[in-house]
């Protein structure tokens, strides 16, 4: 995966830049050179390092950038069964969550947990991810909805992130749902988001991004963009839950600037013209579809054919989506969504490296980005969709450094 770094859309999106026989040079965290094998080996800077440099044998397996989660839900302190099993008694996500299931039936939890026990389920969910090729993950809040347990939220995904290798971008989702205390209320509850939680969130630097769940019965449009105007008044980045149960006008949204709309499964027409003009990226959540059970999934290749560039997440979340496997989503929106393998890893790499504004460093394998990739135990990268359910990932790289070790370093120098 190399080539300039902005969000590739229709055919752009098939570009992987594959190199056979590859071999990449590494200095301080970051890609030195990339390219043939007999290229970088005879680089001079290589030469003057003789006898420093550590040698890993990837035999001639796939290497890709690190994967990059660019959306996910991990601070909650509990499966959520009992709606699992409502769900396969018949009931629908949204009629769980009108009868006081769903998102509400997590706050209890994380309201009652200590911010370092928040922390270590994070860290579990982050280590999972980077198992399976993630080395970079956005992570937000949004099933505590008081000030209080919002900070906490994301102070543990901060204290989190200080013990995993790779990058975490947080992201404020105090506007998840209306909390039941503001039943009746919820201009209110927005107030309290725009002109409390936000700003004390922005002035702590706990977040980079503040989100919303825009859906008719749940924020408003109107009220979302309240919520992004009050982000983007506190220097933060704005993005979206948008149109995954019913479409939502995204042109009001669109004047904030936001880096991502996700799910986008009911996104219409008109909008994806608009779309197809601008830097938005859609994040495509296949890992929701899959466990709600539906026959429907987001309409990939319309979105490519509109010229909107697309990314996919797991949304690993207890609600919706408890996975946290890139590959698994790959696997989804190869055989689910149409997307050809190449298409599915440049939409888990540079695209969603633009869906998190990180595409300087992250996102594909350049001179001067960070040395962050994923190796798994494939021959041909289309491998890479093929199959599923089975972790094939054999070594992540972060900055330069092994994390697993399943590849031993053949040399400790060049000789
Ligand atoms: O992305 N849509 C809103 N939020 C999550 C689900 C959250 C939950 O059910 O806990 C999602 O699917
Ligand atoms: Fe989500």
């Amino acid at each position: 995966m190399r080539g300039s770094s902005v969000p590739r859309r229709g055919h752009a999106l098939q570009e992987t830049g594959l190199i056979e026989d590859a071999a990449v040079l590494c200095s301080g965290g970051r890609v030195v050179a990339a390219g043939p094998q007999g290229h970088v080996l005879s680089d001079p800077w290589l030469h003057k390092q003789r006898g420093k440099i550590r040698v890993f044998d990837c035999r001639r397996k796939v290497v890709v950038p690190g994967l990059i989660d660019s959306h996910t839900h991990p601070v909650f302190a509990a499966p959520r069964l009992l709606d699992f099993e409502k769900r396969i008694a018949g009931a629908s996500y949204q009629e769980i969550a009108a009868a006081g299931g769903g998102i509400r039936s997590s706050l209890a939890g994380v309201r009652n947990s200590s911010r370092e026990h928040l922390a270590g389920l994070v860290l579990n969910a982050l280590t999972a991810m980077l198992a399976q090729g993630a080395t970079t993950v956005e992570a937000k809040s949004g099933y505590g909805l008081t000030l209080e347990d919002e900070l906490k939220s994301l102070e543990a995904i901060h204290i989190a992130a200080g013990q995993w290798p790779g990058m975490v971008v947080p992201t404020l989702l105090a506007a998840h749902v209306v909390p039941p205390e503001f039943h009746g209320r919820e201009e209110e509850y927005v107030d309290l988001v725009c002109h409390k939680i936000i700003p004390r969130a922005a002035r702590k630097k706990l977040a980079a991004y503040v989100d919303v769940f825009c859906e008719p019965g749940i924020f408003t449009v109107e009220q979302s963009g309240r919520i992004f105007a009050a982000g983007r008044a506190h220097g933060l980045g704005t993005r979206a839950h948008v149109c995954q149960f019913k479409a939502s006008p995204l042109e009001p949204l669109l004047r904030h600037e936001p880096a991502s709309f996700d799910h986008m499964d009911c996104a219409t027409g008109n909008d994806l013209a608009l779309l197809a003009r601008g830097n938005t990226v859609a994040t495509l959540l296949p890992g929701a579809n899959y466990f709600l059970g539906h026959s429907e999934y987001p309409d990939a290749r319309r979105l490519i054919n509109a010229g909107v560039p697309v990314a996919l997440a797991t949304d690993y979340n207890p609600g919706t989506s408890p996975t946290p496997s890139m590959p698994f989503v790959i696997s989804l929106a190869c055989t689910h969504m149409k997307m050809t393998p190449a298409e599915a890893i440049a939409a888990s790499t540079i695209n969603a490296a633009c869906a998190l504004n990180m595409q300087a460093r992250k996102g594909s394998i350049e001179p001067g980005k960070d040395a962050d990739f994923a190796l798994f135990d494939f021959d041909d990268y289309r491998e890479m969709g093929y199959w599923f359910a089975w972790d094939r990932c054999m070594e992540v790289f972060v900055a330069g450094q092994p994390q697993i070790l399943g590849v031993k370093p053949r040399r400790k120098t060049v000789t």
